[in-house]
Formats: C-alpha cells, sequence, structure tokens
C-alpha cells in the first residue's frame, strides 16, 4: 500500500536523493585525494625555463631574453678608464690623439715608437708583493715566447715561432706601462690578446714584473722603473723591490734567479 501513501513515498524519494549526495560526495573526496594533490607543486620544482630553450612566448621563440642595454653586474662599472685599459682618458673625444709615430728596424719591420693615448705609470701601488705575482703571470704566460729575462728566445721561439723584440730596447724600455698593459689586453701584430687568460690586475703586475726584469738587464743605463711613486706613498717600501734600488743591481749575467 505504499503506492497509495504519499508520505512514504516521498521518504523514500529523500533517502534515494541522501543517498546520491554520500556517494557523490565520497566519489569527491576519492578524487580530490587521489588526483588533485598529485597536481600541486612543490617550491621545489618551480616551472622555469632553462637557458636557451624555445619559448613560444616571446616573439623572437628563445626563453631566454636580452639585458637592457648598459646593464652593468654588480661591481664591475669599470669606469677607472686608466686601470682597466691603460690608456688615458680623452677629455675631448671630438679631437683625435696624436697619431703614434713609426720607425723601420734593421730587418724591415715597422715599429711603434710613441704610444700617445697609453698612461705613463702603472695605477696601482707597485710593491713587492705585486712584482711576485707577476714573476709567477709572467712565468705562467710569457716565457713561453718572451724568455726568461725577456729577451725573445723562449722555448717556442726556438722551434719557429716569429721572435718577439727583446724588452732591453730603448724603444720598450722607454715605452709608457699603459703599452704593455695594451699588448696583453689586445695583442700586438703576430702576438694575441692574453685578456683570457690573465686578469686585468694581474696584467699590471707582469707590466710591474718586465719593469724589474727591464731593470735588472740595464742596471747601469738609469733604466727609469716608473713605478707609480704617488699611488706608492701607501706602500711600505721593500728594501729587496727593483724600484728602489735599481743602482745598487750590479748584475749583468740576466737575473738572479
Ligand atoms: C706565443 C708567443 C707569445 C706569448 C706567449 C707572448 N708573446 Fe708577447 N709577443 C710575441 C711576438 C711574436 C711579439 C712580436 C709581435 C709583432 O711585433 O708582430 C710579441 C710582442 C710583445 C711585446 C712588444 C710590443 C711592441 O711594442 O713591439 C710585448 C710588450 C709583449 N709581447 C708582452 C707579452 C706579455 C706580457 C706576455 C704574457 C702575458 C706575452 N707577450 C706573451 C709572442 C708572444
Amino acid at each position: 500500500m505504499l503506492k497509495n501513501n504519499p508520505q512514504a513515498e516521498l521518504k523514500m524519494k529523500n533517502e534515494k536523493v541522501k543517498n546520491k549526495v554520500r556517494f557523490f560526495g565520497f566519489a569527491f573526496l576519492v578524487f580530490t585525494f587521489t588526483f588533485a594533490s598529485a597536481c600541486r607543486y612543490d617550491m621545489q620544482d618551480q616551472p622555469r625555463y632553462k637557458y636557451y630553450k624555445k619559448s613560444d612566448f616571446f616573439a623572437d621563440g628563445r626563453a631566454s631574453r636580452d639585458l637592457p642595454e648598459g646593464t652593468v653586474s654588480r661591481g664591475n662599472l669599470r669606469d677607472d678608464k686608466a686601470f682597466y685599459t691603460g690608456k688615458l682618458a680623452n677629455p675631448n673625444p671630438n679631437v683625435a690623439a696624436p697619431a703614434a709615430q713609426t720607425a723601420t728596424d734593421a730587418s724591415g719591420n715597422t715599429l711603434v715608437t710613441t704610444f700617445p693615448d697609453a698612461i705613463a705609470k702603472i695605477p696601482v701601488p707597485v710593491t713587492k708583493e705585486l712584482i711576485d705575482r707577476g714573476q709567477e703571470r709572467y712565468n705562467i704566460y710569457c716565457i713561453v715566447c718572451h724568455g726568461p729575462v725577456g729577451n725573445g728566445d723562449g722555448m717556442i721561439v726556438r722551434r719557429g715561432y716569429p721572435k718577439p723584440p727583446t724588452y732591453h730596447d730603448d724603444r720598450l724600455r722607454n715605452a709608457p706601462d699603459g703599452h704593455f698593459f695594451d699588448v696583453i689586453t689586445n695583442g700586438w701584430g703576430k702576438m694575441n690578446s692574453y685578456a683570457h687568460q690573465v686578469s686585468v690586475a694581474d696584467r699590471w703586475a707582469i707590466v710591474a714584473y718586465i719593469r724589474a726584469l727591464q731593470v735588472s738587464q740595464t742596471p747601469n743605463a738609469n733604466a727609469a722603473m716608473t713605478t707609480n711613486r704617488a699611488a706608492n706613498t701607501n706602500a711600505a717600501p721593500s728594501a729587496v723591490s727593483p724600484a728602489n734600488a735599481p743602482a745598487a743591481n750590479t748584475n749583468t749575467q740576466g737575473g738572479t734567479r
């Protein structure tokens, strides 16, 4: 007689609806815990592009973006022109620097004899530590061609590489410090640039050591070790530095090492 009992019928319908809600509610929970939890990103798995990966987002198809023009990373402003280039600051860029003069040597090679835009002196204090560091770097990077005392008779040259000029002629003795820095930085004629191998500070150390070599090979010729005396005033003078005792060095045999 249920059929004829509308109240009982309604009750049954309600039960059915409740059951359905329970079922779907449970199914939803199962779904959330099984599937939805798998979709979260942990912090260590952040979506990102690797360098040079393809991206459809940018018009040029690359995920990497170019740095905005003029971006300088911290500590790399390099506004100290003398230190970073060995060249004089040009006060008026519209006026061309005086042209370098050249001479022709006995073998007909053209030699640059003046270096108008090179700074005269090493822009850092010349200390024994600097010269020692320069000696170490010279013996790693330069000795193979320029030889132990800078005569240009390194082992590679003895095996046929073009012979570099000696450091001990008047042209290079009188050349400004900035010229040596420039040669290491940009190369010179047949010599490659060593900018990638030798840091800026180490280049100045090598220049200081070449000056020491020049003094050692010409002890009596008043070879000016062009020490930056102004920059040097803070550093305690070192008794063993050739800068302080060029005249006392009477070794004509080529160094003391
Ligand atoms: C692979 C051999 C080689 C090495 C290594 C080398 N040089 Fe040279 N260097 C040469 C040659 C060759 C020349 C002559 C280039 C020319 O005039 O065409 C030269 C020339 C020079 C000159 C004279 C530039 C002038 O005004 O004539 C200087 C200074 C110099 N080198 C410094 C260095 C220093 C410092 C290093 C080490 C960081 C070095 N070289 C490493 C081969 C070398």
